[in-house]
């Protein structure tokens, strides 16, 4: 079975073929050809997600599958959110999406000596089905969740974004003090990935079965 995944990003790429293992080959934008920059213009996680496999469904027609990712924090309404990636350009033009750096220094600043820094990191998988027999291609969406705490300032070197900032609950170091052995255990998109694989690997397994 082949199947989209709609990035481009080595580090996912290699964490989700790697759940898979070699029963699903996991094709790239690069693979397929697309270079676009595709919209994300969706209030939710879910509908990002959702648009991106879309798009690659409606382009190439092929089975798809697309992610979307936030953190959210109780004492800030679940911003950063959507705006996860951004956070800090929506306030600063000199700031560019993905300025971890600054997404942190903004993050810090709004929760100032706020004593609820729980917050979540969340990751949507968006699956398009190829429809079969001129059927509508189905969707489907998988999340993964991870809880912890926002720290009152950076801690650890490894992973990106907002990794030094947070804590996993049941963990005394950050994600970035954590590495990638153990984030890549317990995180968001890991969580997220296993569910994916997990549906993927059961329909493969019994190809005729109706879901
Ligand atoms: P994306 O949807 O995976 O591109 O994630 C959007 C933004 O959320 C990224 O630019 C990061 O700032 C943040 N983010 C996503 N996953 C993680 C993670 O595992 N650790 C830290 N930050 C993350």
């Amino acid at each position: 079975m082949k199947i989209v995944f709609a990035t481009n990003n080595r580090h996912k790429l290699e964490e989700v073929r790697q759940i898979l293992g070699t029963n699903i080959e996991v094709l790239s934008l690069k693979d397929i050809g697309c270079d676009a920059d595709i919209p994300e213009t969706g209030q939710t996680l879910e509908e990002n997600a959702l648009q991106k496999a879309r798009y690659v469904n409606d382009h190439y027609h092929i089975g798809c599958f697309a992610d979307d990712t936030g953190l959210e924090v109780d004492a800030l309404n679940g911003a950063p959110g959507i705006y996860s990636a951004r956070y800090a350009s929506l306030v600063s033009p000199t700031a560019k999406a993905h300025d971890s750096e600054a997404n942190m220094a903004r993050l810090l600043g709004e929760l100032g000596e706020n004593n609820n820094r729980k917050a979540r990191f969340r990751t949507v998988f968006a699956l398009i089905e190829e429809g079969e027999g001129g059927h509508t291609p189905a969707e489907r969406c998988f999340e993964g969740i991870v809880d912890g705490q926002i720290t009152r300032q950076r801690s650890g070197a490894a992973g990106f974004g907002y990794d030094p900032i947070f804590q996993p609950d049941g963990y005394d170091r950050t994600f970035a003090e954590l590495g990638a052995g153990i984030k890549n255990q317990i995180s968001h998109r890991a969580r997220a990935t296993r569910k994916l694989a997990d549906y993927l690997l059961s329909k493969k397994q019994q190809p005729n079965q109706t879901q």
